[in-house]
Formats: C-alpha cells, structure tokens, sequence
C-alpha cells in the first residue's frame, strides 16, 4: 500500500475516486458488523437507491441456502440497495448481473475470471466471490433488492478451514500481493452501474450474453440439487432468464430455475 492511503474501506476513501452517479452516492461504514445484507435491508425502505452497505469485518455473513458465510478482515464485504421497477420472479436477474460485475472487475487485473452457474465467481475453478440477493416486494411488486458481494480480496487462505481452503482462493492468493481494495470496489460499483443501467435501457438479454461468455458451467458436468432432488447431466446452456439447462444422463432437458451447481470431475478424455 502506498504510505498515505491506509487500506480502509471508508466513505471518504471510496468516494475520493468514484465515478458513479448512482451506486455508491451513500456509503454506509462499519469496522464490523453482524451481515452488510442485514443492515442494508433495515434501511433499505428509508435510503436512497444505490445506497452501499460495506463492513471490514462481518460477525454472522450469511450465504446462500442457508449456510454462513466467513468474513475476516482484508476481504470486501458489500451490499448494494436497489429498487428496479420489476416484478419479484426476476430479481434473479439481478443476482446474475452482479456475478457479471464481479467477474469484470476481477478480469480488470488480469485473472481468468468465470462465472459458476448461478453466481459464485471462481479463478482456476475456486471460488473467490459470493452473491446472496435478498428482496422486499409485495405481491406484485419490488420494493428493494439487497445484493450482497464477498470478495476474498487480501485474505489469507491458511485462516479457512480446510474444506473452504480446499475449493476457494482470494486475489491476494492468486497474484501474489495484496490489492488496493479501495479500487477494487470503486471498479465494481461503476461495473456495476454500467450493467444496471445497460439492463434498464437494453433489457435483461445483453448481460445474458456477457453471463455466457464468463459462464465456467456451460459444457461441465454437473450435480444439480434442488428443494425437491438431485440431478446429473450435461450443462448445455442457461435460458434469456439466466435458468440452466440441464441434459440429464437419460436425454431430458430439464430447466432449472434455483439450485445449488456442483462440477463434476469429468471422465478421462471425455
Ligand atoms: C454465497 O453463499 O455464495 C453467498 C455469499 C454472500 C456473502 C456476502 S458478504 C456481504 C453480504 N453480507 C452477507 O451477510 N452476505 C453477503
């Protein structure tokens, strides 16, 4: 780090050089706190869209399906509020905008970022990002979107445990040297406004497209596990809506809509 910019994610830091209009126009710091989604959803209903929640430290992350997320220090632990005018079976696409903002502004620094099927963001198949998009809506209508980013950005992979080492990595692990975080995030936030705003203009198919360029399960083997049962097949592609086709061992298609992806390792020479 360069002597006279201390590495804090802090409002002044992060505004000092960011280039968005929307995104990011209020920052809201904490050293540590329970779950930036948490907190950006108490406020969701009283701030401005574009709103940020950001922590250096998160207390109880939250995951997807369930699961906790780790959040020490040295990572990037976002949420961002949204309020599109969408109804509540698309909010996925957010979901699927954000796994593309994440993987652009990783690639930025040269690492061959790709997308696992729905959001995880992994370099050389580890996973180094999460994505969990939390919505208030009523029946028919969105009344904010909380999509929640963690990026082991400077963490140090010898403090997870094993299982999390063994199939996750950060970008200081994979160049080598730590990131300036601050940049990292003021590149994301208008990575991000750039494909929210091309989203609202153009509709949802442009970042499909982008979505299946960085997708790393096109073409993989995978195990699908739904609410209701598990699946083997062939990813062969992912819908307008951002679903996976899936061609099961016996030749069906099925789509699925939400699931948990596994890669399978593929047979040899298959
Ligand atoms: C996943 O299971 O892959 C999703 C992980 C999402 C983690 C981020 S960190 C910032 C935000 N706050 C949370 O509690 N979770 C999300």
């Amino acid at each position: 780090m360069l002597a006279g910019s201390p590495d804090v994610l802090t409002p002044a830091e992060i505004k000092a050089g960011l280039k968005t209009s929307l995104i990011g126009k209020n920052i809201h710091y904490f050293k540590e706190t329970e779950s930036t989604n948490i907190v950006a959803r108490e406020m969701a209903g009283s701030v401005e869209e574009g709103a940020v929640v950001i922590a250096e430290a998160q207390t109880g992350g939250r995951g997807r399906l369930g699961r906790k997320w780790l959040s020490p220090e040295g990572g990037i632990w976002l949420s961002v509020v949204l309020k599109p005018r969408m109804q509540p079976l698309h909010a996925p696409r957010l979901t699927l905008l954000a796994g593309v903002a994440v993987a652009k502004t990783i690639r930025s620094y040269g690492l061959p970022a790709k997308i696992k099927w729905p959001n995880d963001v992994l370099i050389n198949g580890k996973k180094v990002c999460g994505i969990l998009t939390e919505i208030g809506a009523e029946l028919d209508a969105i009344q904010y979107v909380v999509v929640g980013m963690g990026i082991d950005a400077n963490v140090d992979m010898e403090t997870f445990p094993g299982d999390i080492r063994d199939s996750s990595t950060s970008l200081k692990n994979e160049l080598g040297n730590d990131i300036n975080r601050v940049e990292f995030v003021q590149r994301l936030l208008l990575e991000l406004e750039v494909l929210y705003l091309k989203f609202q203009k153009e509709g949802f198919s442009s970042i499909m497209e982008e979505w299946r360029i960085m997708s790393a399960t096109i073409g993989e083997w995978v195990k699908i596990t739904t609410q209701a049962r598990s699946m083997y097949g062939e990813a062969i592609g992912v819908d307008s809506e951002g679903a996976l086709i899936l061609e099961t061992s016996d030749g069906k298609l099925e789509k699925i809509v939400a699931g948990n992806c596994e890669h399978l390792r593929r047979a040899h020479g298959s």
